[in-house]
């Protein structure tokens, strides 16, 4: 039987997260194409709805097959177990990306050497600040001309707001691109343009090294030593200490599209990323040694065959071996559960598990039992935390277009809303329901979902609203005072918390100047 703490010692489980285009898809085919996953590049569908097609049905439709597929994708390397979780590029479902970077322990971010930070990695970042989540950026696209290497990490900076340290550098850009420079490993990797194969290395003990010369020239060899010393210079000295307290993030750069600087991310990642770490609970930190079962779920995908509603509830073990039809408490229901058929998730297959470990993700058919955030255990009553609803950006009402089929419109609704999809409000003003999203896509796709699945059909209304935020306070009586005072501005959310709707920032900020003693909340865990 699998020792557990090895099994947990050797596992890295982790999220490649990207603005769309940057190379996400490339790398995580290539990182598959060194664990021996698959075999030939191309096999990774991009699992991201091309901008051009967000009212092409079909594109969506064919997005959540190929996500299904793509979710996890778990693989051996060397000693270790990799779990590469994937999240969806397209900006309109960054709350499911939020999500699964509450199951992770820790992140990749790929940024294109032309374009730098954009927006979305931007927003992501805020999200693995928020949970200390040691990160390791990729600077990708290398043999296409981009902006000074000094630079992007200038920007990286600034932007993404946490130190940077580079572990490997660039021997010039696009044309003249020659290779990079491993300051991790002391090697030199030259730049050989070839989609499948991996790259020529020259070991290297001295940076003095003649080898370089005879490699990349001696004026490029006398840039890369001016570069690395300035490196030396500005930058402290790698501390993985530093980066698993998410301090600081190293850099690598690279081309995913030409297997270049991937292996040296990936062998770097191995050694310095954390196996699991322990997780919050409510009750208690739950270490994933212990040796009772403890998970909880962080994604629910429903089937695609509308005529059997039923779906995937992805589930991250958080402590102790996960065991085929073991009893297992819902914790939120107190039910016993029983799993006969849990998968696990390896390279781009889905099949069923006995057994599955600390970071690993199994796949639980559910028929509706559970939600997002629900927490299965051996036993053991607690409640993890961790994954908060954000506030949504974008609100409409929602209104029944059919009157005969209100019950399976309420139903849809319910459990779109469980699956996460979006979420829901209740106006206290005048009991409207008010659905709030973080893009104009998840509009279209509920209307969608809810026609297609449960026969019901909806209308949007707009409302003009800017954020809708969680309040408390310490005073009752001020909390009071100012409920009744903005109740045309109240609604409250699916578990009955009080969320002030604030139409514009003007007013949010009049609202949070005139109460001092209410405090707003942009997530609902606080
Ligand atoms: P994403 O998942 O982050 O959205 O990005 P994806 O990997 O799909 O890459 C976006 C585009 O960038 C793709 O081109 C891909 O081939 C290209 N790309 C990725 N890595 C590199 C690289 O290192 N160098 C260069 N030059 N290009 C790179 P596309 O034309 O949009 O798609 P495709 O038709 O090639 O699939």
């Amino acid at each position: 039987m699998a020792n557990l703490d090895e099994e947990i010692s050797r596992r890295r489980t982790f999220a490649i997260i990207s603005h769309p285009d940057a190379g996400k898809t490339t790398l995580t085919e290539k990182l598959l194409l060194f664990g021996g996953a698959i075999h030939i590049a191309g096999a990774v569908k991009s699992n991201k709805i091309k901008k051009t097609a967000t009212s092409d049905w079909m594109e969506i439709e064919k997005q959540r097959g190929i996500s299904v597929a793509t979710s996890v994708m778990g693989f051996d390397y060397g000693k270790y177990k990799i779990n590469i979780l994937d999240t969806p590029g397209h900006q309109d479902f960054a709350e499911d990306t939020y999500r699964t970077l509450t199951a992770v322990d820790s992140v990749i971010i790929v940024v294109d050497v032309a374009k730098g930070v954009e927006q979305q990695t931007r927003k992501l970042m805020e999200v693995c600040r928020m949970r200390n989540t040691p990160v390791i950026i990729f600077v990708n696209k290398l043999d296409r001309e981009g902006r000074d290497p000094f630079d992007i990490l200038d920007e990286l900076e600034a932007e993404l707001k946490i130190a940077v340290r580079p572990l490997s550098w660039p021997i010039n850009i696009g044309a003249k691109f020659k290779g990079v420079y491993n300051i991790y490993e002391h090697s030199l990797d030259l730049f050989t343009p070839d989609k499948q194969k991996a790259t020529e290395r020259v070991e290297i003990d001295d940076i003095n090294s003649p080898l370089i010369d005879e490699a990349v020239g001696e004026t490029d060899a006398a840039k890369l030593r001016e570069d690395l010393e300035l490196i030396e210079g500005v930058y402290p000295e790698f501390s993985v200490d530093d980066y698993l307290a998410a301090r600081t993030a190293p850099v690598f750069f690279g081309s995913a599209l030409n297997t270049f600087g991937v292996k040296e991310l990936l062998d770097c990642f191995v050694k310095i990323a954390p196996s699991p770490k322990p997780v919050q609970a409510e009750e208690k930190t739950v270490s994933p040694s212990d040796p009772g079962f403890s998970g909880f779920v962080f994604k629910i995908h429903a089937n695609m065959d509308p005529n059997h509603r039923s779906c995937i509830a992805f589930v991250k073990i958080c402590s102790g071996r996960f065991e085929r039809n073991a009893p297992y408490k819902h914790v939120r229901t107190g039910k016993t559960l029983r799993f006969a058929s849990p998968t696990a998730f390896m390279a781009q297959k889905k099949s069923i598990v006995d057994e599955a470990f600390p970071g690993d993700i199994v796949g639980i058919p559910d028929t509706g039992n559970f939600k997002i955030g629900d927490t299965i255990t051996s036993g053991e009553e607690i409640h993890f935390r961790g994954l908060p609803s954000f506030s949504p950006e974008m609100f409409m009402y929602i209104e029944n277009t059919d009157p005969m089929k209100s019950k399976q419109l309420d139903k849809g609704v319910r459990q779109l809303m469980d699956e996460g999809v979006a979420q829901m409000f209740t106006h206290q003003f005048n009991g409207r329901k008010i659905i709030g999203t973080v893009g104009q896509l998840q509009f279209e796709v509920i209307q969608y979902r809810l026609l297609h699945e449960y026969g019901a059909q909806c209308r949007w209304e707009p409302m003009s609203m800017y954020k809708a935020c969680w309040i408390e306070s310490d005073d009752a009586a001020a909390l009071e005072n100012f409920k009744k005072r903005k109740h045309q501005f109240m609604a409250t959310d699916r578990e009955g918390r009080d969320v002030f709707m604030a139409d514009s920032r003007f007013v949010l900020q009049m609202a949070q100047t005139d109460f001092p003693k209410i405090r707003f909340h942009f997530t609902s865990e606080f």
